[in-house]
């Protein structure tokens, strides 16, 4: 037994740091699942599995509880009232600030602006450092990039004459680094822009010498952690870079928030993304002047409900801890590999199928079968993944594919949601065969 109770908010772990057995890591999953009601919800005729964390993962109780809790008993308009609800909501959402400033390893919380998740941190940046670009200048990003860190620059590129190129990968889906340092020596770019896991095929891209490798060409990083922060900590000040984003609900918080970390300094030289209320210093008639980051860069009414249970969301996350969950999900996943790879007619994607270490993320195809029909058959067994281009159109036109099967997991996920998804291989191939 795991010795692994968690009630409700709050999250009690005895003898975590015991889960060193392999059969144990795998019990991670199922010790924790109770913790995430949709299971339950979800599970008659067969057990959910659900496959598709990397495109949003479940929510546990202690989520779901905080934002019917504030909404119940807590709610009003933030930096506004003098009265005490309003107050009080003020400094939740202030503490989620330092509470996530905190888990990225950011100096000062003034560097960290919610948004609504990636997406809108990355057009936010777009949007804001647009006057630092002139003409001709170039964006650097990679082919592992999900169209989130791709159209927002293009749009920018088509508004400033810019051009955008993008480092190339290997054979094995990894990120070419001799492309890298060779687009960065001869294109100069101002910006470089990549995902720290390709979240398409799982690919880690490892940044601790690209960052100041692009730096030291004068290149700003920006670092799309979508799909990183949920599975590995994530230490801004360490990694160097001058932005990072991240969404909420990828890392068991609620949808419609997210972050954006910023160095102050650029923060403090970019100009606002929105205009509207609490962004501003002074209105008159004739014009305006900005507040200091982050509220500069939050204008209107902010997810005040989804802040404060993405803070709740954080706690969990650090109390089950990032480690465990990643050693935990690591096994799965490569039980969940060699289920995949000993089935007949399955290709796999990514660094994993030629013996690389790579993140918790399976992409495949099986012959003859379309993905988008395997992930149907598959919903009639219960297994849920998703199937397509993933956002992900450069990269898989690269690879050669029009779409895949993706698989991925979260701390809950187990050793049968993987082998409920080989019957359902199985089922799919006996009903196209
Ligand atoms: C690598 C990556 N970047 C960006 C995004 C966009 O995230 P969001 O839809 O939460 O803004 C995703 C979503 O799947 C992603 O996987």
């Amino acid at each position: 037994m795991l010795g692994l109770i968690i009630l409700g908010a709050a999250v009690t772990l005895r003898g975590m740091n015991a889960i060193k057995h392999e059969g144990e890591r795998a019990a991670l999953g199922v010790a924790i699942r109770p913790e995430f009601p949709i299971f339950a919800e979800r599970s008659h005729k067969k057990a959910l599995a659900y496959l598709d964390t990397a495109a949003s993962a479940q929510k546990p109780t202690c989520v779901i509880e905080r934002l019917s809790s504030y909404l119940s008993r807590e709610h009003a308009n933030i930096h506004r009232g003098a009265y005490a609800l309003s107050a009080d909501a003020t400094q939740m959402y202030d503490q989620a600030r330092s509470k996530i400033a905190n888990f990225i390893g950011a100096k000062n919380e003034r560097e960290v602006i919610f948004t609504r998740g990636t997406t809108e941190s990355i057009n936010l940046v777009a949007h804001a450092y647009e006057k630092f670009f002139n003409a001709g200048d170039v964006i650097l990003l990679t082919l592992l990039e999900h169209h989130s860190n791709i159209v927002p620059w293009q749009l920018l590129a088509k508004r400033k004459g810019l051009r955008l190129e993008f480092v190339d990968i290997t054979a094995q889906g990894e990120l070419d680094r001799e492309d890298f340092a060779r687009k960065l020596k001869t294109l100069r770019p101002k910006l470089v822009s990549m995902t720290q896991v390709s979240n398409a095929l799982g690919t880690i891209v490892q940044l601790q010498d690209l960052v100041p490798l692009a730096q030291a060409s004068g290149a700003r990083v920006m670092i799309d952690a979508a799909q990183s922060a949920p599975h590995t900590i994530i230490d801004v000040a360490k990694m160097g870079a001058d932005f990072l984003a991240l969404s909420g609900h990828k890392l068991y918080g609620p949808t419609g928030i997210g972050v954006l970390y910023g160095r102050l300094e650029l923060l403090e030289a970019m100009d606002p993304f929105m205009g509207g209320g609490d962004m501003i210093r002074s209105v008159t008639t004739e014009g305006s002047t900005w507040a200091e980051p982050p509220s500069k860069f939050e204008a209107g009414t902010p997810a005040i409900a989804e802040a404060i249970a993405f803070s709740t969301a954080i706690d969990f996350v650090q109390k089950v801890g990032l480690e465990a969950i990643h050693r935990h999900e690591e096994e799965v996943f490569g039980y969940g590999l060699e289920l995949l790879r000993a089935e007949r007619g399955v290709t796999l994607y990514g660094p994993a199928a030629y013996g690389r270490p790579q993140a918790s993320i399976i992409s495949f195809n099986v012959e003859g079968i379309h993905a988008h029909d395997l992930s149907t058959v598959a919903d009639d067994c219960n297994v849920q993944f998703r199937a397509g281009h993933h956002c992900a159109m450069p990269l898989l036109k690269r690879l050669g594919i029009q779409s895949s099967a993706r698989a991925s997991l979260g701390m809950y996920s187990c050793r049968e949601d993987f082998e409920q998804l080989r019957e359902a291989v199985r089922y799919a191939l006996k009903l196209f065969r």
